[in-house]
């Protein structure tokens, strides 16, 4: 199986320049999933929540319309993140289509810094969900600090998290690393890169390297920091089956829950 990024500066507030960029990128990709940035229809300093409304779409919006149209003329699945409106509720939401027009969504549950005020969280666990012969979940960002977000992917059984970002702060790609270990997972985080200083007093510079990791913590691929484009690597999604460490220790099995006091309970 090839899985990938893409890499590229969106231009803030534009869905039709980002799509027709995304294009471009992708025209000479060959790949059977494609991870894309988080926000790559929208760009991502929101200046309030009206802006965020403004560059909302429904599920069967131009974003994800776009993305189904292009995964089954080009036999793949491609995955990204746009906002979602559903009534009046916004979600900083990705979207994984396949080539024969399957739609999963995924809603940020761990929203980063001034997101809090610009989004709902999400409210729905992270699914798994079967495309190309593997089982995949999908994650957002930030997710990636909150160890429970891919230990519970792991629990639901994937193989490969799909994982679109805008990260600023430089210890994601590193961290990915003891996540996909401590999960025996592939992860593909597609990364921006680019700067947008929307909001007096926040200048945000993206830190690119859009990483691939595999199960054991190996970097398959990792691209520059301000580097435009798209990277793809072979794996085999098997690698992710087995939990075993060694002959008498199991990432999964292994768990003690019962001396985890606290650690799976609801908010107080
Ligand atoms: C982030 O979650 N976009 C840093």
């Amino acid at each position: 199986m090839r899985i990938g990024f893409c890499q590229f500066p969106p231009l803030f507030g534009n869905i039709q320049a980002n799509l027709d960029s995304l294009d471009s990128l992708i025209k000479e990709v060959e790949a059977d999933v494609i991870v894309l940035p988080e926000l790559c229809t929208t760009g991502y300093q929101f200046v309030d929540r009206n802006e965020v409304a403004n560059l909302s779409e429904p599920v069967d919006g131009p974003t994800v319309q776009w993305a189904r149209n292009l995964a089954s003329k080009r036999s793949f699945s491609l995955c990204g993140g746009f906002v979602e409106r559903d009534g009046d509720r916004l979600f900083n939401s990705a979207f994984f289509v396949t080539p024969n027009g399957d739609v999963h969504t995924y809603r940020k549950i761990h929203l980063f810094n001034r997101e809090t005020e610009l989004f709902d969280p999400g409210d729905r666990p992270p699914q798994v969900f079967q495309a190309q012969g593997t089982r995949i979940g999908m994650m957002i960002c930030f997710d990636w600090i909150f160890p429970e977000t891919m230990r519970c992917l792991n629990l639901a059984g994937a193989q490969l998290v799909c994982h679109p970002s805008n990260l600023v702060l430089p210890y994601c790609q590193e961290a990915m690393k003891t996540r996909c270990l401590e999960n025996q997972i592939f992860a593909v985080t597609a990364n921006r890169i680019g700067t947008e200083s929307r909001v007096p007093g926040e200048t945000l510079t993206f830190t690119g390297a859009s990483q691939i990791t595999a199960p054991y913590g190996k970097v398959l691929a990792r691209a520059e920091e301000i580097s435009i484009g798209c990277q793809v690597v072979k794996i085999d999604p098997t690698d992710a089956d087995s939990k075993n460490v060694n002959p008498y220790n199991n990432l999964v099995a292994d768990r003690r829950p019962e001396l985890y006091p606290g650690l799976c309970g609801a908010k107080k």
